[in-house]
């Protein structure tokens, strides 16, 4: 069965390692993936956000990582990612699902508390563990369009009473990542506030942290992208030993879509441009998905920690 984070996370702050919770949107994704975990032995939560359940709807969602637990037996957590409301929450709980994230980050800090009291209440009641947000990431979600001006972040003197009287299992907060391929100006020295996480590990003893927008935009497979007919230049994400040492403090879970597109869509662009009398499917996905686990191994064994932890 799908496991919740509470024990990972307990694990993984132990440790001094990181869980990785790598974005599913369809079968590729959720294989290459849980064949990366499996060939390195790590703990994994596939997260689905709201634009995944449109795209691929709840139940293929459901199945395929049912699929991905009985091929691989290894731990793995079911998760929502950026819960926009209590309905949402709801009915991936009531949906199988063995965590889920209520993201009332964009609201007052007394709403923020009350919708992910809520949240929590009826998590808690059916064993699924709940992930709140205190400050906003700059980048693109699937309602939220947080603007750089706009972002700012987790204020330190917040989080224990958000913590206390909500009674969330972790907190995401924002040290300077954001969403998507495109995390620093070009030329801007890309930078992590440090002192607010060490802030809030001191305010939150044996507490775990969640980073989004964790991806690295690894240049490997943007140079790919770019040299097969795509058009993505300047991307920029957060240096891989930044999120060592982030993994090594209170940060017990990191959040990677970004980087699995990156590779997908490498790999189908470089197939294509090689071979443009292939259609079927299977010619371009193949190489795609086998560039999508060669990415999430190397972030298991160089930047998460988590190999040999399942
Ligand atoms: O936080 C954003 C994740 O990358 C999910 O993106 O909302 O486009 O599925 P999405
Ligand atoms: P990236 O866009 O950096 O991969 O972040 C993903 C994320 O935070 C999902 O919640
Ligand atoms: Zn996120």
């Amino acid at each position: 069965p799908l496991v919740s984070t509470k024990e990972m996370f307990e694990k993984a702050y132990k440790g001094g390692y990181a869980i990785g919770a790598f974005n599913v949107n369809n079968m590729e994704i959720v294989q290459a993936i849980t064949e990366a975990a499996k060939e390195e032995n790590a703990p994994i939560i596939l997260q689905v956000s709201a634009g995944a359940r449109k795209y691929a709807k709840h139940i293929y969602l459901v199945k395929l990582v049912e699929a991905a637990l009985e091929d691989t037996n290894l731990p793995i957590a079911l998760h929502l990612d950026h819960g926009a409301d209590f309905e949402t929450c709801k009915s991936c709980i009531d949906g199988g699902f063995s965590s889920v994230m209520i993201d009332g980050s964009h609201h007052s800090f007394k709403d923020n508390i009350e919708l992910t009291k809520r949240v929590v209440e009826y998590a808690h009641k059916h064993n699924v563990t709940v992930e709140g947000e205190l400050g906003q990431l700059a980048g693109i979600e699937d309602d939220v369009n947080v603007s750089a001006e706009n972002a700012s972040y987790t204020q330190p003197e917040q989080v224990e009473e958000f913590v206390k009287s909500t009674g969330v299992d972790s907190l995401a907060i924002a040290i300077g990542t954001s969403h998507g391929a495109f995390k620093f100006k070009p030329g801007q020295k890309p930078k992590l506030r440090f002192d607010i996480l060490e802030e809030v590990e001191k305010r939150l003893p044996n507490f775990p942290i969640v980073l989004h927008g964790a991806s690295s935009v690894i240049p490997k497979y943007v140079d790919i992208i770019n040299q097969n007919g795509g058009k993505m230049a300047d991307a920029i994400g957060i240096p891989e030993d930044m999120l060592r040492q982030a993994a090594k403090m209170a940060v017990c879970k990191i959040n990677i879509d970004s980087d699995l597109r990156l590779a997908l869509t490498a790999g189908i662009r470089e197939h294509l441009f090689a071979h443009p009398d292939h259609f079927d499917p299977r010619q371009y996905l193949s190489p795609a998905r086998a560039y999508v686990k060669e990415l999430v191994k190397a972030k298991i064994v160089n930047v998460l920690g988590s190999n040999g932890k399942a």
